[in-house]
């Protein structure tokens, strides 16, 4: 099996101030905070009220190259994954590319979702891998209050806005890094989760905006069911083929859709309930931004080691799912953010 030599050299994220609680949304749709936290596991998401995708990624990026000490002209790519663009072109990216100043980076958007992270990581450990690019910027971002109806309690109360990104570099140290992938696709999934107006299939009409095409669809049964298989087999899948059992992995950093999801996922994995990185509880569903954002918000609490074990999951639209094997490779903050 073939091994990269890219490692996670800095993380940082984006997250915006303004807070909806489950009691906020309880005023705005027939749900209950109980309802909410005992089938999804949230009580509060964030919200950008002023601003786009393209902020929340280059606030996020900023923050990882300070805790890198890189200026931003020494970044050779951006890959912004997101399914809340700022617009459909340009891509986020290039937008992120002027918001910092990272002048020499080429720059390109990557659609898959929730999976969304996970597919950039492993694009961009791929340049890295091939020996032409030294410093990659990849960023998980969305405003997915951007696409709610928040009259629609199915899926208003399930979803926040954030950003995280990470530093890809390559490392001289054996073993460490992104050590192993598996990534899937099953498009016959596109008809339980999307949003389709705007696109070249329904352009925008006044129709489409009657229809409510432009807000996000998901029957969240039918996605339950595989989501839950999908996430707990592939996280199982990278953990038989690289020989490791429940005690070897230090850290599930699993995509933050819905608790029970996740608790299916680490009892597959055969872990305990303490090596599961979760924040659902006070940010939701970010799609892209879920699994940065724990890597960065654990990092910063100096809860990751380096030489852990990191598995990364995820589950998304498409459908979209996969798994990312890491071995950390920095050491703690020097200032630890309790
Ligand atoms: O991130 C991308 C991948 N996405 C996922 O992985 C999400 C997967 N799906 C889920 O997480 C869950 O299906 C949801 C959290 C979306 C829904 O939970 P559920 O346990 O599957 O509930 P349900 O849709 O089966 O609805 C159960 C009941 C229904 O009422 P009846 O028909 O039993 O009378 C719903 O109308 O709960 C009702 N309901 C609500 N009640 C209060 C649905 N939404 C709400 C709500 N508040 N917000």
């Amino acid at each position: 099996m073939a091994t990269t030599h890219a490692y996670i050299s800095a993380v940082g994220h984006y997250v915006p101030e303004k807070v909806l609680s489950n009691a906020d949304l309880e005023k705005m749709v027939n749900t209950s905070d109980e309802w909410i936290r005992s089938r999804t596991g949230i009580s509060e998401r964030h919200i950008l009220d002023n601003g786009a995708t393209s902020d929340l990624a280059a606030g996020a990026l900023k923050a990882a190259l300070a805790n890198r000490g890189m200026d931003a002209s020494e970044l050779d790519i951006i890959i912004v994954a997101t399914v809340t663009p700022d617009m459909f072109f340009p891509s986020t990216a290039c937008l992120v590319q002027q918001k910092t100043g990272a002048k020499n980076a080429f720059c390109f958007d990557l659609s898959a979702a929730c999976s969304g992270f996970v597919y950039a990581l492993v694009v961009g450990a791929q340049f890295i891998d091939g020996g032409r690019y030294k410093k990659i910027a990849v960023i998980g971002s969305d405003k997915m209050s951007s696409i709610i109806d928040y009259t629609e309690r199915n899926t208003c109360i399930l979803f926040g806005d954030a950003g995280a990104a990470v530093i890809l570099e390559p490392t001289g140290e054996e073993g460490v890094g992104i050590i192993d992938h598996r990534l899937y696709s099953d498009g016959s999934g596109s008809k339980f989760l999307n949003m389709t107006g705007g696109g070249s299939l329904n352009p925008p009409s006044h129709e489409t905006v009657d229809k409510k095409m432009h807000y996000i669809f998901q029957d969240g049964k039918a996605v339950f069911k595989v989501a839950v298989i999908g996430m707990a087999d592939v996280s199982y899948e990278i953990m038989q083929r690289n020989n490791l059992t429940g005690n070897d992995v230090d850290w599930l950093v699993p995509h933050q859709a819905n608790l029970r999801i996740i608790d299916a996922c680490a009892e597959r994995m055969e872990l305990d309930k303490s090596k599961v990185m979760i924040n659902i509880d006070r940010f939701g569903n970010t799609t892209a931004a879920t699994i940065p954002l724990c890597i960065s918000e654990w990092w910063q609490k100096g809860k990751i080691k380096k030489g852990q074990n990191l598995v990364l999951a995820s589950f998304g639209a498409g459908y979209t799912w996969g798994a990312v094997l890491v071995k950390w490779g920095i050491e703690a903050p020097k200032e630890i953010k309790s």
